[in-house]
């Protein structure tokens, strides 16, 4: 396609609004070729940790999450024709090295299905601390990955987006929707093409759980090692990888039976051991990865005062050393407090079940 073809295939197609189908998600593009969205993290209730390919961000297991309702990320993407390269900015300042690279690569593989090869300038706000375990690169690229689309004019259905935000970070596959998700691994025995197709995220089912989760940010600086380093350095390594994940199978099928009769005390404790599982696998890689801190650990101890006071409690960890509690929604400033009280110092916040992601228009 030529530059003027290119041009024009992009004004028609970004004056066209973009579609969800299943949210019915509709937003016409802000301007000629920008748009911006809005999602919300994830915390997974049954872990991804793992991938059987690296380029395609399949994963090795099934997973399950709650979206959360705070700490979302804005993404504005705006087709740039005249510009030499891609500017990103994240929270206002350029974006430097591999957050940087990543969304880079993520872009151009947005160019490449839309057949467009223009520049973009993107601008990213986060308001969860980035790099902590909590879950920012879900947000990101699920924000980035609706806003791309759309800025793009690709006519994607939320299954589809939840496909491309996979390949920018496998997590934001989940970011697409809200309440509770499943993220499918896909078939494994088929072409690639079959294997991208079958790996997405959907909502899950659940009974009325009423549940908060309460976040005990004992950390909010950035880890020593990525995620994405750590999953890669257990499922070559670690001897307890193949067990966790075979394990997390009945894991998910135990979470979908107890989420489906709202039975928190379940979802908590399946939640609970299927972290405590993954984080056995990384201290069991060479040389072990271990993102839990002291205080960590203080605040799981806390977790286990509440249960034995009757409180319904469960804690989840993820690639940092942050502790985020499941309990009732009723039950949620109590926790609060309790957890408070052990993590010397670090801020507590409280989540509820929070919504997919969503294009905003022009007035917001
Ligand atoms: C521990 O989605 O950040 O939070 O696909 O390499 O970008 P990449 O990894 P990422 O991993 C998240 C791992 C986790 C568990 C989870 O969210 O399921």
């Amino acid at each position: 396609m030529g530059a003027e073809q290119q041009a024009t295939a992009v004004r028609a197609a970004t004056d066209t609004t973009v579609r969800a189908a299943d949210t019915a998600v509709r937003a016409a593009t802000d301007t000629a070729g920008a748009a911006t969205a809005v999602a919300h993290p994830n915390i997974a209730l049954i872990k991804y940790w793992g991938k059987r390919d690296e380029r395609l961000i399949l994963p090795r297991t099934d997973s399950l999450s709650m979206t959360l309702d705070i700490f979302p990320t804005t993404t504005r993407v705006r087709l740039a024709p005249d510009a030499g390269h891609d500017e990103v900015t994240l929270g206002g300042k350029p974006a430097e090295g591999d957050a940087r690279q990543r969304i880079i690569t993520f872009l151009d593989l947005v160019r490449e299905l839309a057949g467009v090869g223009h520049p973009a300038v993107v601008d990213t706000e986060n308001t969860v601390p980035t790099g902590a375990g909590l879950a920012s690169s879900a947000s990101g690229f699920a924000a980035l990955a609706l806003a791309a689309a759309a800025a793009y004019g690709l006519d994607l259905d939320v299954t589809a987006l939840s496909r491309l935000a996979r390949r920018g970070s496998g997590s934001a596959s989940r970011s697409l929707f809200g309440d509770f998700v499943v993220w499918h691994a896909g078939r494994a025995d088929g072409t690639d093409e079959e294997a991208d197709l079958s790996s997405y995220a959907e909502p899950v089912p659940a009974g009325p759980l009423d549940p908060a989760l309460v976040v005990a940010v004992v950390n909010a600086g950035p880890k020593d090692v990525s995620s994405r380093a750590a999953m890669r350095r257990t499922v070559d390594t670690s001897p307890l990888y193949e067990p966790w994940a075979v394990s997390s199978k009945d894991d998910l099928a135990d979470m979908r039976l107890a989420l489906g009769r709202g039975d928190l005390e379940a979802v908590g404790e399946i939640a609970e051991r299927n972290a405590l599982g993954m984080h056995a696998t990384m201290l069991a890689a060479r040389p072990a990865v271990r993102y839990l801190s002291p205080a960590t650990l203080t605040v799981l101890d806390s977790v286990l005062r509440l249960r034995r006071d009757g409180v319904a409690a469960y804690a989840t960890m993820d690639a940092g050393p942050n502790v985020k509690v499941l309990c009732r929604s009723a039950d949620a400033d109590r926790v609060a407090d309790v957890v408070r009280g052990a993590a010397q110092g670090g801020a507590i916040h409280i989540a509820r079940p929070g919504p997919g992601a969503r294009l905003l228009n022009e007035d917001g």
